[in-house]
């Protein structure tokens, strides 16, 4: 039983599910590893928009259809990841918290998809309507992102403890 103090009998039991990473290679989480990469492209994606508001140089329009395929993609990736962990591990999938960063983070999965579709769609769609998109996936990367460290940091979900000293 949790020695938590103040809590009642569901919140303990709760507590006491496990919460550990399943989903790892060599004992690192690959959720964790994989997150960098579309929180990178994803805002990379808005300062090159930002660029080629600015200049006009057709060169970031090509740049921001690698940027902006590669976000969704990457986190696509761990997306399917994370939906292993949240659907696998018991002391995850309980948590009302985890939910909600698995519904911030399905929303920017469709946002990315959205903003790399109507690049490859017509490449005139970058402005406005690329811009738009890679703004409103910056915000929506934050808010997943935020509230991932959220559940590592104030839950202590996902960690893999070593049992070296
Ligand atoms: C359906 C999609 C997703 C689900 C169900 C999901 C689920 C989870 C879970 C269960 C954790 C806790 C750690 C773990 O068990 O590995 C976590 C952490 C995290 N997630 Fe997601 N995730 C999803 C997509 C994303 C995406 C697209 C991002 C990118 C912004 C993201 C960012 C993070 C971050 C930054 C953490 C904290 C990692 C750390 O600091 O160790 N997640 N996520």
């Amino acid at each position: 039983m949790s020695e938590v103090q103040g809590t009642g009998p569901i919140i303990e039991e709760v507590l006491d599910e496990p919460v550990q990473s399943t989903v790892a290679v060599a004992g690192h989480p690959l959720h964790a590893m994989g997150v960098h990469f579309p929180i990178a492209l994803a805002i990379a994606t808005l300062g090159v928009d930002l660029f080629y508001w600015f200049t006009g140089d057709p060169f970031w329009v090509r740049v921001s259809l690698w940027s902006s395929g590669f976000a969704f993609l990457t986190a696509a990736a761990a997306g399917l990841v994370g939906t292993a962990e949240l659907l696998l591990v018991k002391g995850i999938r309980i948590r009302v918290a985890s939910w909600t960063h698995a519904v911030a983070a399905m929303t920017l999965i469709a946002i990315l998809g959205l903003n790399w579709g109507i690049r490859m769609a017509d490449q005139a769609q970058v402005l406005p309507h690329g811009l738009l998109l890679s703004f409103l996936g910056s915000i929506f990367t934050g808010l997943a992102g935020w509230h991932g460290g959220k559940l590592v940091f104030d839950h202590g979900i996902g960690l893999i403890v070593s049992d070296k000293e």
